[in-house]
């Protein structure tokens, strides 16, 4: 709701406006005018619960239907001296200045409180911007109505995402919420993620969690560092544990803020089981998992219609073979779906045995996609005979995401098509016309002219058709493209950095 018109007297000009929150409920609320204004502000002092009476001989439909329905009382008649008697507050909304005038008047003899909506310089009280979100109500008041709505809608829609500190002080919330934060990029937390992280006493943070966060939390905000970095130094789970449930305990509301999905390879059951029979009560909010938003974000559909109707998304923190492991490698290698390795990186090469030796193809495209959604990523294409050594080559390291599928053809065929639509100059069809692959020309894929690359890593891409497409040749795939977003020569044996 817009507050007072431009006018000399506004608030900031001449003096300053005391801020109040009225609490209406039930109280006698007079509004003179039936106009656009009115229907504007009725709706708010509803639901503040004012009892309003509406005088004015015409209204607008919304407040004939108001009316009708007996949420206000509306008296058909032009406005007499008298009729703000008993209100706590006079809404002067009519359109002729005259009437608003007397209605101040009478309001200010009865020392009752008035909004004039033709004349803030001669009002006794205005009505801020208000908004709300995130259980906080917001009023604003610069003198201009436009500025007020846009910093009323700037801290709103901060608010709401979560990006303003918005923590409870007298009713705060207790216990934990299990966050997943996405993998890696702070703008894939889902925005309420980020509001429960704005009300954190205590943050205990995953190496994994998108850290750029935690530098907007206020200072007084614990942050906890429980980086489980693989072969690296460890919280243990038990530790873990210990501390989300002694600080809850202790009153504090603590994030559990994880990587990707809580619930996904992420302990998060665990942890929930813990804190619950601790008696401690926690709230769960799903996250954007690295197993399908690390391979969307590179480009990688891990569904594509007439090629692939599954996807598994498999824990290689075991090898195959592992007496740990429950992974029914036999039958995934049968399978055709789209298979998602996550903690692979270091196994890869007693994954690519396992699934040959079942039966898929050595020539099976691969991707891996190594710090995905962060400005490090890189992405690699492979086969699975080949992707153990070229990962070791291009020295790729966990964090890593393992797509093995044909999928990872689209893959290739969808960079290609992007990075032309990026680069490449207007097409010129070859001189003497003429479609298909032998007059096409081939696209020159970051050093490799679409030759079989090494270790027959590449694939050979000709544009053809009338409408110049790239087209990989689908189904060799020991002849696809390596050419994601600029990567280097093929050569190296390694991957873009995109
Ligand atoms: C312990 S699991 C946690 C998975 C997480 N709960 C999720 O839903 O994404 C850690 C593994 O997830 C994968 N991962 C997580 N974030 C990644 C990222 N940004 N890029 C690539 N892989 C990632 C890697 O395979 C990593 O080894």
């Amino acid at each position: 709701m817009p507050d007072q018109p431009d006018h000399p007297g506004q608030p900031g000009e001449r003096e300053q406006a005391y801020l109040l929150g009225l609490r209406l409920g039930g109280k006698k609320v007079i509004v003179i005018g039936g106009g656009a204004v009115a229907t504007r502000r009725v709706p708010a002092l509803l639901s503040a619960g004012a009892d309003i009476t509406l005088v004015s001989p015409e209204v607008t439909p919304g407040l004939e239907d108001l009316a009708a329905s007996g949420r206000i009382t509306w008296l058909a008649r032009a406005y007499q001296p008298g009729d703000c008697a008993g209100a706590w507050l006079a809404c002067a909304c009519a359109s002729a200045h005259e009437v608003n005038e007397q209605v101040a008047r009478e309001s200010d003899a009865q020392r009752i409180w008035c909004v004039r909506a033709d004349d803030a310089g001669a009002s006794s009280a205005w009505t801020p911007a208000t908004g709300g979100a995130a259980g906080v109500q917001v009023g604003v008041l610069s003198g201009d109505p436009r500025r007020s709505a846009s910093v009323r809608d700037a801290i709103t829609s901060e608010l709401s995402a979560g990006t303003i500190s918005a923590r409870h002080w007298r009713t705060r919330r207790a216990g934990v919420a299990l966050i997943g934060g996405g993998p890696g990029d702070p703008g894939l937390i889902t925005v309420r993620g980020r509001q429960l992280l704005a009300e954190a006493d205590v943050v205990v943070a995953d190496h994994l969690a998108p850290r750029e966060l935690l530098a907007e939390l206020p200072p007084d905000v614990l942050v906890i560092d429980a980086a489980k970095i693989p072969y690296g130094r460890s919280m243990t789970q038990r530790e873990i544990n210990e501390l989300l449930i002694s600080h809850a305990a202790d009153g504090r509301f603590v994030v559990r803020l994880k990587g990707g999905d809580p619930f996904v390879f992420g302990r998060g059951g665990e942890e929930m089981l813990a804190c619950l029979r601790a008696g401690i009560p926690v709230t769960v909010v799903p996250g954007v998992t690295s197993a399908v938003g690390v391979p969307t974000a590179a480009g990688v559909p891990v569904t594509h219609r007439g090629i692939v109707q599954d996807f598994h998304v498999i824990s290689v923190h075991v090898p195959p073979g592992d007496e740990r492991s429950s992974v029914d490698w036999e039958s995934l290698a049968r399978g055709t779906g789209t298979l998602i390795l996550l903690m692979a990186v270091n196994r890869l090469g007693a994954v690519a045995e396992a699934l040959v030796r079942f039966g898929r193809a050595a020539t099976t495209p691969v991707t891996v996609i190594a710090d995905g959604t962060m400005p490090t990523q890189r992405t690699m294409y492979a086969t699975l005979e080949n992707m153990e050594r070229r990962v070791a080559d291009a020295g790729l390291r966990p964090p890593a995401v393992v797509v093995i599928g044909e999928v990872v053809t689209t893959a290739a065929e969808l960079a290609g098509l992007a990075r032309d639509l990026a680069t490449a100059p207007p097409l010129v069809p070859p001189a003497g016309g003429g479609l298909g692959g032998g007059l096409g020309r081939r696209v020159n894929s970051g050093g490799n002219d679409g030759r079989k690359g090494r270790d027959g890593a590449s694939v050979a891409v000709t544009r053809g058709g009338a409408r110049g497409r790239a087209v990989p040749r689908r189904g060799r795939a020991t002849r696809w493209w390596n050419a994601a977003r600029g990567d280097p020569p093929a050569s190296r044996g390694s991957g873009s950095r995109s």
